[in-house]
């Protein structure tokens, strides 16, 4: 098979071996794989993949079909449509992925829609509900509303009934975000005015916590889920003892096997049937075939876009 290859901080389009099932792997011919802020800063070498992944192909998500099965698996057969999160790896031709952490892709959706849910969605998933502990008609703040988080997030807490308020750096893009759930978009610098929130999910990072701390709810949760705008700030707390506050942090890739199989069971509750039945989607930005990754790469770092870019296998 040919795979992104990481090789001294750039990526090329090489030949590998081809991988082979283990106990409760899959092995799956992909079709598209959407791409993540940790793909960027592995190509940099400051992400490595988990042990058992292939330290050198980028992928957190891919969607494929089955083209074959390890020992000890038993839900999927050759020919089925699955999509899954990994913890690397899914950026190539063929992708080894554990059953536990995949799902059937619903009738309709398209192979590039297919390569960008299970990142987001997982990780907004649990974020909000498992983590944030989001009800029905609480006030939430998502930062970075419009990107691939922030637009799964915004949906999925609106389809729970909550109070969505996004906060999003491009004008261009506020109505979009609107558009999918949100009742109201604000700039990172007008969060303090639109409060209180009884959740926070911080796909920012340091001034983010910071800009909604004055803001908080009593007994608000801060979900600190991307930091990519700085990762330390002076934090006031007292902001968080006089609201009965809590700031925590969370993060997927780290998990074991069979905590991302719970995040994968509850997504397949909660979450699938609203993806087939169209209440959520997923808004690809961009597409491009998986040999030109690099390009991909840079278009996800240049920012200013909604929902996904997505790498394709047009072979
Ligand atoms: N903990 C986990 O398990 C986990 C899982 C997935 C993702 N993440 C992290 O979560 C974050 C979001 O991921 P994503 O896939 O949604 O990335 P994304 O698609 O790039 O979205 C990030 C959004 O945040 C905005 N943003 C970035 N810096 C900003 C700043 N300084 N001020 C205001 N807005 C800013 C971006 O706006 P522009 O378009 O203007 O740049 C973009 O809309 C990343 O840091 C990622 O690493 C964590």
């Amino acid at each position: 098979m040919h795979a992104v290859t990481i090789v001294d901080g750039r990526l090329e389009w090489r030949a590998h071996k081809d991988p082979i099932p283990g106990f409760g792997q899959l092995l799956v011919a992909v079709e598209a794989a959407g791409v993540n802020a940790a793909d960027l800063l592995q190509r940099q070498g400051f992400y490595p993949a988990p042990p058992g992944v292939p330290p050198d192909i980028p992928g957190m998500e891919v969607a494929g079909m089955v083209v074959g099965v390890g020992e000890g698996t038993h839900r999927y057969a050759e020919g089925d449509r699955v999509f899954a999160i990994v913890g690397g790896g899914a950026q190539a031709e063929l992708c080894l992925v554990p059953e536990g952490s995949t799902l059937p892709v619903p009738e309709g959706i398209t192979w590039e829609e297919a390569g960008g849910f299970p990142e987001v969605f997982f990780t907004a998933h649990d974020a909000l509900f498992t983590q944030g502990g989001l009800l029905a008609g609480e006030r939430v703040l998502v930062s970075g509303g419009a990107g691939g988080v922030g637009t799964a997030a915004v949906q999925l807490a609106k389809a729970a009934g909550a109070h969505v308020i996004a906060s999003v750096r491009h004008r261009h893009l506020h109505g979009a975000v609107v558009e999918l759930g949100a009742v109201e978009v604000v700039m990172p610098d007008e969060v303090a005015d639109h409060g209180p929130y009884d959740v926070s999910l911080e796909l920012v990072g340091a001034p983010g916590v910071a800009a909604v701390l004055p803001a908080l709810a009593t007994e608000a949760r801060i979900v600190v889920i991307g930091v990519g705008a700085g990762a330390t700030l002076e934090l006031n707390l007292l902001a968080l003892m006089g609201t009965r506050s809590a700031l925590r942090g969370s993060h997927l890739r780290g998990r074991s096997l069979a905590e991302k199989a719970a995040v994968t069971r509850a997504v397949e509750d909660r979450v699938l049937p609203l993806l087939a039945g169209g209440t959520v989607r997923v808004p690809v930005a961009d597409r491009f075939p998986l040999p030109e990754a690099a390009t991909a790469y840079d278009r996800f770092a240049t920012g200013g876009k909604l929902g996904k870019i997505v790498l394709v296998n047009e072979d």
